[in-house]
């Protein structure tokens, strides 16, 4: 595997799960393919998850790892071409990105997007800079418009915890204060829809994300009748991708929030976010601290993808 961006890059699903959890059960046995290898993770964003996930996994197939924070004690980078670099930008992507690729063997990217400019965003210019000149193998570690490691472990952990073949699982827009981007909510829709789950999409009008994830997804407007029946509830605000409103907040409704009550709606389900998670405006206290909620597994699961996904680059260098 040379590029992992979304689920495209990584072949049959059940055969990913099935190799994530043979790694779950024995995650050291390839130490060997890491050895003299370097992994570099930038972060242009804060992260708490990816980052330890990610270096956990590399470390434990053997990998060093070197992490660099772009924003805090690196030169400001300047990301466009053509600019007139007489401001307070000291370094170009263009040569970061080749001198970056001098000093190890695969590449993690966290970058969000800007949410100002949807084009920008949507041709994820960052990340496939870092494809078009590091010359090494490069994985997202969430870009502007999916998250696809976030994605692999709500799989494997839905597979982990499901009591059927074909299990409803509802992704549910939840109130935040902040804009977010769209980034996982677009892969979570198509990793889902990938996997062939009965699964359906609830959000406010205005909140309808690029068609382009939701595939044949089921959208209900309605948050109570989504939920009836479900075996997984996965809750996540994002901003509005529709033009003219990209970017922007539509609503901040707080009868949206998943609460005792409309878990009570579904089939005894369980509860599922990315994490970080803003209490009592995306869940309540009881609904995250419930013996249904499977966050903390669902954010452990987040070494096996990535292990996953880091084993495979390792294997076609
Ligand atoms: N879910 C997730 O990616 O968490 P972090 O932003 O903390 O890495």
């Amino acid at each position: 595997m040379k590029r992992f961006l979304s689920v495209n890059d990584i072949g049959p699903l059940d055969k990913a799960v099935a190799e994530a959890l043979e790694i779950k059960r024995d995650r050291f046995a390839y130490q060997h393919l890491g050895r003299n290898r370097t992994l570099m993770m930038i972060f242009f964003n804060s992260s708490l998850r990816t980052r330890l996930s990610t270096q956990k996994a590399a470390m434990n197939l053997g990998m060093n790892v070197i992490v660099l924070d772009v924003n805090q004690g690196a030169w400001k980078l300047e990301t466009e071409r053509g600019v007139i670099m007489d401001g307070d930008k000291a370094e170009h992507l263009l040569e970061a990105i080749p001198v970056m690729g001098c000093y190890c063997d695969l590449i993690g990217v966290r970058s969000f997007a800007g949410l100002k400019d949807k084009a920008e965003d949507y041709e994820e210019r960052i990340i496939e800079q870092f494809i078009k000149y590091s010359g090494r193998p490069v994985f997202s570690m969430e870009a502007a418009t999916c998250h696809p490691l976030q994605a692999f472990a709500d799989l494997i952990t839905i597979e982990e915890y499901k009591t059927k073949e074909r299990p409803k699982v509802v992704m549910t827009w939840a109130p935040h204060p902040r804009a977010l981007p769209q980034a996982v909510p677009n892969s979570f829709a198509e990793w889902m829809n990938a996997a062939g789950y009965d699964f359906v999409i609830t959000h406010p009008h205005g909140y309808e994300l690029d068609p382009k994830f939701t595939g044949n997804a089921r959208i209900e407007y309605d948050q109570d009748k989504a939920l009836a029946g479900a075996d997984f509830v996965y809750a996540k605000n994002w901003s509005a991708y529709a033009d003219p409103n990209y970017g922007k907040i539509l609503s901040t409704d707080r009868s949206w929030t998943v609460d005792t009550a409309k878990m009570a709606l579904t089939d005894n389900a369980y509860f599922m976010h990315c994490l970080p998670v803003r209490r009592n405006m995306i869940v309540t206290d009881d609904v995250i601290e419930s013996p249904r909620s499977i966050v903390i597994p669902e954010a452990a699961n987040r070494e096996i993808s990535a292990q996953t996904v880091i084993k495979r680059m390792l294997e076609a260098l």
